[in-house]
């Protein structure tokens, strides 16, 4: 019975796209004006027509990718590997949902071969073009392109530092005051755990958080940049796992608004309990252990 009602509603939907499609230029017109009224954005750059053939990436390294993802992934929704990190892309906001990284106090070592002033930004073309974001989205915005896989962890080689210009990579970041300060200081706070840690287990992705306004109701508001109207997150989460040489793991999770934040405010004040961030963000961080098996998270014994 409910298979037939949904046939019938594939049925109906069916019909009206085709009607849709063999209807006069006026009738198409108004469609898309009403479609510009919802504040959905009409691309001049793509069309459906367009065709796409993903870039063929050399074959990533799976024992890399299982070595990052050891403790699960936070959420499978359009999943891609680089060289030193696991990323997942939300098509809708144009920015990735989370990236994953694994370090070491080996692989975030200073190396005098590889060089940052050499990368570029650049489109990631393995993603859909309706979907991706462009250097020109970024433009005149007034918002850095913020690094989530940040490139200070990616010093291995050069290639491995060039894969974090993706733009996939990116979200648009508050630059003084926060991607250049606040943001950055969490990026080294999270680098230097890899002196007391054998292996730093990190994911860090945007959130959009909801806010009461005047009329005492919540809204999740946030501004979008550029022709492809590339979101821009309230805040920006880190869930970082240590793990000791003896197995030992202890967690910190950090959420900091997209703003410009003072600098005498301590790190540990951006520190929230995980299930909140995995809660806002709908992401299940490290699922693969229960946490009990954390000895410490934020600081404090469990
Ligand atoms: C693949 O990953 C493993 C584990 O990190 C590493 O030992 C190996 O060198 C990598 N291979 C290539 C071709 O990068």
């Amino acid at each position: 019975m409910a298979a037939q009602k949904y046939y019938k509603l594939i049925f109906v939907g069916g019909v009206s796209v085709g009607s849709f499609l063999a209807g006069s230029y006026t009738e198409k017109n108004k469609i898309w004006d009403k479609l510009l009224n919802f504040g959905v954005p009409i691309f001049t750059t793509v069309s459906a027509a367009t065709a796409f053939s993903p870039a063929v990436s050399p074959e990533s390294n799976v024992s890399r990718v299982s070595e990052i993802m050891k403790y699960g992934f936070p959420g499978m929704d359009n999943v891609r590997s680089f060289d030193d990190f696991v990323l997942s892309y939300d098509r809708r906001n144009r920015v990735a949902h989370w990236v994953f990284e694994h370090l070491t106090a080996e692989k975030v070592k200073r190396n005098d071969n590889v060089d940052r002033t050499k990368c570029d930004f650049k489109p990631d073309e393995s993603i859909h073009p309706f979907f991706r974001s462009l250097n020109s989205d970024y433009k005149g915005s007034g918002y850095d392109r913020g690094h989530l896989a940040a490139a200070g962890n990616h010093k291995q080689c050069q290639q491995h530092i060039e894969q974090t210009f993706y733009l996939s990579n990116m979200a648009p970041q508050v630059g003084v005051g926060f991607n250049r300060d606040a943001w950055n200081n969490l990026e080294k706070y999270v680098r230097k755990l890899t002196k007391v840690y054998t292996n730093v287990y990190c994911c860090t992705g945007p959130l959009y958080l909801p806010r009461k306004e005047s009329d005492g109701k919540n809204y999740v508001k946030y501004e979008v940049i550029g022709a492809n109207h590339v979101a821009v997150p309230t805040h920006f989460y880190k869930v970082v796992v240590g793990e000791t040489k003896d197995g030992k793991l202890e967690m910190e999770a950090f959420v900091m608004p997209n703003q410009v934040i003072d600098s005498s405010v301590p790190l540990a004040s951006f520190q929230v309990p995980p299930e909140s961030i995995e809660r806002a963000a709908g992401l299940l961080f490290f699922d693969n252990l229960a946490r009990n098996k954390f000895s410490k998270i934020n600081g404090k014994k469990t």
